[in-house]
This record gives C-alpha cells, structure tokens and sequence, in this order.
C-alpha cells in the first residue's frame, strides 16, 4: 500500500503526518506500506519512519549514476537519503514531462542497479479507453517500458496500474474494470517473464482510491494493492486504506 504525495508537504507537514501515523501503523505486518514525499521532505520522512514498518520512496529518479543534469536526482542518492522504493513513470511525468516508455525502461533498469524496488506505473487515457485503445496501450508500455528487463531484474518491480481518467478525478475504476486491465498486464508479463513470475507480480490499482473503495478493490484476486495520492496525504484517512490490505 503505497502514498503518492505528488508536489503536497514540506519537510515539516511531513513530520507532523508521522507523529499522527506511527501509532495508527503500528503492528501492521500483512503488507509493505510505502509513503513517497517530494525529494526534499524524503529527510524528515525517513527520520519520521525510523524504527516503524513505513517505508519510504521517491517519486522519480533519472537513469544516469550522477552528470552534468542540472535539477535530476540519481538512484544513488536516493538509497542514501534511505529510500528503498521508487515510482517510475508516473501518468504525471509522462503528461506533463514527456516520459517515453524507453525512458521508462532505462529508469527502472538505474532504479535496480542502486537498489531500489520500482514501482512502474502504467495505464491508458480518457479518449484510448472511448477508443477501445486500452488494450493495445498498456501492451505497448509493457512493452517498451518492462519487456526489456532481465528475469531477475523484474522480479524485483511491482506495476501501477493507473488509468488516468481515474487519477483525481474521484472517479474510481470500477474493480471489475481494474481487474480486467490487471488480468492483462499479468498475462503479458507471464508471456514474456513465465508463469511464476507474473504469479509473484504484485501488481496495485491507484486512481481515487478511498476508505469508502478500497475494500471491494482488494477482493479482486489480480489486485495486490494500492497507489493512492489524495487519499494518502491524511494519516486517519491512509491507515484505513491501509487496513484493508
Ligand atoms: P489519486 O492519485 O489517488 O489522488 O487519484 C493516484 C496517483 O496518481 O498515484
């Protein structure tokens, strides 16, 4: 169960959600919990967590080990600060920062080179889910974006599955839907990787996931968890998203 704070916090609104949630997270063994803060509040979040089950991750990385690319962040540094997650690819960063699935492929393999577990994310818009498109998009970023990797490079990845209709907008996939598109992305990864290791893929459903949600979410067999943002942002609102893993 992993938080997306997305551009919300700084280092001491970060340290305020972790003094309401160690205690409400306390005891909780039945599922990995991730927050991941802005570069800059991955300090005070990482202090905060010390000694509970949160994990923490970064949003983004580059795929270069350090250079001449003013305003990136390595893996390396990541994994210093103590993160041992990272999401790639994220529907915001292909949107807005024009993130190819090569890119894709490229951040994850840095991403596993530094040690961190990726969480890759993937899923189809508005108009290619109208235009019967969301097969064939989530086949071409499997493709470009995971097909790549080793065996043992992806047993190491959990998926995001996102359709960015449903990011923010309150307007959950139906878990019908999102199993669906789970089913999917499981049978291209036994394709391509075997059948254990589609088995052992976990992949999560994000996309205005809330208490009220999650729990018809999660029955799904094909869904292994949740990427929540909005919701992920109060303690009392993720713990109960939390819970229902
Ligand atoms: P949301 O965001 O839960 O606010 O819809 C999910 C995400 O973008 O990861």
């Amino acid at each position: 169960m992993a938080g997306n704070w997305k551009m919300y916090k700084t280092g001491q609104e970060t340290t305020a959600f972790f003094a309401g949630f160690n205690p409400l997270v306390a005891g909780t063994a039945n599922c990995d919990v991730v927050i991941c803060p802005t570069f800059l509040s991955i300090p005070a979040a990482v202090a905060a967590a010390r000694g509970t089950v949160t994990q923490i991750g970064g949003q983004n990385l580059f795929w270069a080990k350090e250079g001449a690319y003013t305003g990136e962040v390595c893996g390396e540094m990541l994994v210093a600060a103590g993160c041992q997650w990272v999401l790639v690819a994220h529907s915001e960063r292909r949107q807005y920062f024009n993130e190819s699935d090569a890119e894709t492929l490229k951040k994850t393999q840095a991403a596993l080179a530094a040690g961190l577990n990726p969480i890759v994310c993937v899923g189809e818009k508005l108009d290619e889910r109208k235009g019967g498109k969301t097969e064939q998009v989530l086949i071409e970023q499997f493709a470009g974006g995971l097909a790549g990797l080793t065996e043992e490079q992806f047993s190491k990845v959990a998926i995001a599955y996102e359709p960015v209709w449903a990011i923010g907008t309150g307007q959950t996939a139906t878990p019908a839907i999102a199993a669906d598109a789970h089913g999917l992305i499981r049978s291209e990864a036994e394709k391509r990787f075997g059948k254990e290791a589609a088995a052992a893929l976990r992949i999560l459903y994000g996309g205005s996931v809330k208490p009220d949600n999650v729990e018809r979410l999660m029955k799904e067999e094909q869904i292994d968890g949740a990427l929540v943002g909005g919701a992920s942002l109060d303690p009392q609102t993720f713990i109960k998203i939390v819970k229902a893993a």
